[in-house]
């Protein structure tokens, strides 16, 4: 008897996400929300959670001769179930695990509620430091766990790590951007979560905090932006949200808001005005379990940053922003097409723009933004130019790590604020061997003590 439940149990585990499971416990608006059907974000999230469930209690129950009743015992008894479940809770705040064993019925089933989103105000507040700088390393392109299991994907990711220990050691930056591809997920065949937490160690033993917008790589066979985002949000030192609605399309659609060094200065009614703001796009592509994806940054996406951007210029003045996503607009392809005939570009450019597929009004609704002043993208290994752009500056980052195609010198793009003229900054691209190359605009090294 004890069997049938049981393989009826992990049966009904696997299913309830992708068909539904209708039951009266299912009151609650996210649970039966995260349900509904496969295709829709949240059950992505909920999905990796019920994989995970499934690969550890099943083969723990397997064969096992229990009844449903002692289920809820076996599992509060099993370390690593239980450590498991731990980490879920941790995830979302207020995530839950939800076991729900019919009485009377044969049916036996298991409810995980999906990890909600982690907000700007769980983490403590980005500050400029009190002399007035706030610097930014941005690495891109890492491209961890390509060539998994070889000898020579090992050495790689070796050499990936060596270059943001000696980076993070020479900047000692305020914050970090990973501009998407942290792994090469189409390659990572198993264990994704191995790489990711290379990437995340690195910044989190070194005290350094950080926020991601995920690139077309970063998803494949065993990995989704969900799966991603779980692993990311057991860091406390990681800053990267979810917008939080679900209704956006891809899942790195948020923004961070730093503030100034002096708590007390810019505070009405109790509420304290940024001096910053960090916006990060999920451009998307590539392909999971699901399929291609589309690599954009969605329309709805952008409709959600005019009304964002809006409401905070309402509220707070213009208050500077930058922003970063992995895959570059077609306004990149353009200007890159004209470097060569004015002189205010500085950096590499050593390979034809690949852009999103699709032009979604993006880079017009920064620019008419009237606070974005800087957009930094990735993508493309051998491009790490900074131009203007109408009223803004548009930048690459530097090709950061040893895997994915490209063998220019690796480094990272580093950002240098200065708080009494945030509109006034300099970019730098800072290599590996330590020297300062690309600074951007021309000549704006003299006014900042680097
Ligand atoms: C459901 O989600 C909304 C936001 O989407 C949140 O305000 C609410 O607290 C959530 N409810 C539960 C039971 O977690
Ligand atoms: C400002 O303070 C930060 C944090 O203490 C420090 O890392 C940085 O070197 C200082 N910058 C200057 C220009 O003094
Ligand atoms: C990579 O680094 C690890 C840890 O430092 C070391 O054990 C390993 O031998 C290195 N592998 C290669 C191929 O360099
Ligand atoms: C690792 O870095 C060293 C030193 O820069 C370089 O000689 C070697 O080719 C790199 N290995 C790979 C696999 O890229
Ligand atoms: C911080 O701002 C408050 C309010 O503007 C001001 O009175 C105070 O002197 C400032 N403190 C420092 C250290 O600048
Ligand atoms: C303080 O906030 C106001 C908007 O509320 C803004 O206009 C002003 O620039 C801010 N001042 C500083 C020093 O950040
Ligand atoms: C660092 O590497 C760059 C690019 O390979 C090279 O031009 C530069 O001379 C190197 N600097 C030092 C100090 O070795």
């Amino acid at each position: 008897m004890g069997n049938n439940y049981l393989v009826l149990f992990c049966l009904i585990v696997v299913i309830s996400c992708e068909y539904g499971v209708a039951g009266g416990n299912l009151g609650r608006r996210n649970f039966t929300q995260s349900v509904v059907s496969p295709t829709q974000e949240p059950c992505y999230r909920c999905r990796f959670l019920i994989l995970q469930f499934v690969s550890a209690v099943c083969p723990r129950l397997r064969g096992a001769k229990i009844n449903v009743d002692q289920l809820d015992d076996i599992v509060a008894s099993d370390p690593k179930i239980k450590n498991m479940l731990n980490n879920i809770d941790s995830m979302g705040g207020n995530a839950v695990f939800w076991m729900n064993l019919a009485e009377r019925s044969k049916q036996a089933k298991v409810f995980i509620r999906c990890p909600q989103p982690v907000r700007n105000a769980d983490k403590p507040k980005l500050r400029f430091n009190t002399n007035g700088t706030f610097k930014i390393v941005n690495f891109a392109d890492l491209h961890y766990g390509e060539y998994q299991g070889l000898p020579l994907g090992k050495e790689q990711d070796n050499n990936s790590t060596r270059v943001m220990q000696t980076i993070l050691r020479i900047e000692r930056p305020d914050f970090v951007v990973l501009t998407g591809d942290l792994i090469t997920g189409e390659f990572v065949f198993y264990n994704p979560e191995f790489y990711l937490r290379k990437v995340f160690n690195t910044l989190e033993e070194r005290g350094f905090r950080w926020a991601s917008t995920y690139g077309n790589h970063d998803n494949g066979f065993t990995s989704t932006r969900e799966s991603i985002f779980a692993v990311e949000s057991t860091f406390s030192n990681s800053y990267t949200q979810t917008d939080g609605t679900d209704d956006l399309a891809g899942l790195t659609n948020y923004y961070l808001l730093v503030y100034s060094s002096n708590a007390t200065s810019n505070v009405t009614n109790e509420v304290e005005t940024p001096v910053l703001i960090m916006w990060f796009f999920d451009s998307r592509g590539g392909f999971d379990m699901y399929g291609l994806k589309p690599a954009n940054v969605d329309e709805t996406v952008v409709n959600w940053f005019k009304v964002e951007n809006a409401k905070m210029k309402k509220k707070w003045g213009i208050v500077p922003a930058l922003a970063f996503f992995h895959i570059p607009t077609r306004q990149y392809r353009a200007i890159q097409a004209t470097i060569s005939i004015r002189s205010d570009c500085v950096g590499l450019v050593d390979e034809a723009v690949v852009t999103q597929d699709r032009e979604t009004g993006l880079m017009d609704a920064l620019v008419n933004s009237d606070t974005v002043m800087t957009t930094f993208v990735g993508h493309d290994h051998d491009n790490s130019w900074c131009c203007n752009h109408k009223k803004m500056q548009i930048c690459y980052n530097r090709h950061s790590g040893y895997g994915g195609y490209g063998n220019w010198a690796r480094g990272a793009r580093v950002v240098n604020l200065k708080e009494e003229d945030i509109t006034h900054r300099l970019n730098y691209v800072r290599l590996e061997n330590g020297t300062i190359i690309d600074a951007f605009p021309k000549g704006s090294e003299s006014t900042f003590k680097l």
